[in-house]
């Protein structure tokens, strides 16, 4: 072969290999450019949209609609998944100073020997026109100080009786609490779902009256619902209607009657009617708070961190499924007494400020 088209056959395969390395460079570069992008575009929200950022924004545009149905609840909800919650210690603290100052919860909750002294009068706080002069025979009842301790409890769950409870799965984590508040004798059977703890739970004097037969008869039937709580401290409204006391008294003789170790306390009609008036001089007009909404209420003063569980006052699982009312029965609300929505409403805004955790769905 002549030299000359050798040197040409060795420059054409050179240009060969040449051509191919670089065909095969762009396509690394390619696929990596392709990748990254992906990977931008996957990892997105992290680095282009700060969390703090996007909810910030969607914070200062809260509003609370007139009236609070499913609709604005399940929007709100979306805004509490995408973004992460956060303890507001100054948000908290100002509810707890606010509060303190119009109802003090830890003196005031709970009637009392030092806060009922004989011959003083509680002014049923459903019927005030009626009152009831503090005789020594109630005196003797009713306990010497309030229970709540000085200091304030590190970390309260307050349960409500919504469906959304059901198939939770929250059950440890309700239990985890230090102090776990209960409302309404409300059922025991899906400890998996709402947990076994219960430091305090109310009783409605209706649910005497009517599951109970007024504790005219047998006593026994509640007080072996009683103990399904474990040691407890039940809390009643007394002093509400003046035809709910006497039924009251029967259920502290029966718990104390029993020899168990729980404790019977009555809401002071005090503490009721200033908390009503708080939240009527704040735009809400209702014709009486839930027991739910009160004592979430007393747990913005009496806690240092507050979760709410099973508050959900609506007929669909955010998941599309149809809920019963209550975890444990579908009964619903008298409608005309309470506005469970609105005070969802609120329990939104307490979120959004990170006064309060609200949880919704599944643990
Ligand atoms: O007797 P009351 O109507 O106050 O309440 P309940 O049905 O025994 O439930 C206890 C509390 O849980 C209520 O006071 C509400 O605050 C709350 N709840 C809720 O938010 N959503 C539900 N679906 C049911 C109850």
């Amino acid at each position: 072969m002549p030299s000359n088209s050798i040197q040409e056959m060795y420059v054409k395969t050179g240009l060969l290999k040449m051509r191919k390395l670089w065909v095969t460079l762009l396509a690394v570069a390619a696929v990596s450019f392709v990748s990254m992008g992906f990977l931008m575009l996957t990892n997105k929200p992290d680095i282009h949209v700060p969390e703090a950022e996007a909810c910030q924004e969607l914070l200062s545009n809260i509003t609370q609609p007139q009236k609070v149905d499913e609709v604005w609840s399940l929007e709100q909800l979306k805004l509490m998944q995408s973004c992460r919650w956060k303890f507001n210690a100054t948000a908290l603290a100002k509810y707890r100073a606010e509060l303190g100052h119009c109802c003090n919860a830890s003196a005031w909750l709970t009637v009392t020997q030092e806060n009922a002294p004989l011959d003083s009068k509680l002014v049923y706080d459903a019927s005030s026109s009626k009152s009831l002069k503090v005789s020594s025979g109630l005196l003797e009842i009713l306990p010497e100080k309030s229970p709540f301790p000085d200091r304030l409890y590190k970390t309260c769950a307050v349960v409500g009786n919504g469906g959304i409870l059901r198939n939770s799965s929250c059950g440890s984590k309700i239990d985890e609490h230090e102090f776990v508040i209960r409302l309404n004798l409300p059922s025991t059977d899906f400890p998996d779902d709402v947990g076994r703890k219960t430091n305090m739970v109310t009783v409605n004097p209706s649910i005497l009256l009517s599951r109970f037969r007024g504790l005219v008869g047998r006593r026994l039937p509640f007080v072996k619902a009683g103990v399904s709580y474990g040691k407890t401290w039940f809390l009643i409204p007394a002093f509400s209607f003046p035809g709910h006391s006497d039924v009251s008294y029967r259920a502290l003789y029966a718990i104390e009657d029993s020899g168990s170790e729980s404790h019977v306390f009555f809401f002071h009609p005090q503490y009721l009617s200033t908390l009503s008036k708080y939240w009527h001089d704040r735009g809400f007009h209702v014709h009486r708070l839930s027991s739910g909404f009160m004592l979430v209420n007393a747990a913005l003063e009496l806690c240092q961190h507050i979760t709410l569980y099973g508050f959900w006052p609506f007929s669909l699982h955010p998941d599309g499924h149809f809920l019963p009312y209550h975890y444990y029965d579908d009964v619903p609300p008298k409608k005309w007494v309470h506005d469970m929505p609105k005070e969802f409403g609120y329990y939104v805004n307490m979120h959004f400020h990170g006064a309060l955790q609200l949880h919704v769905g599944e643990c």
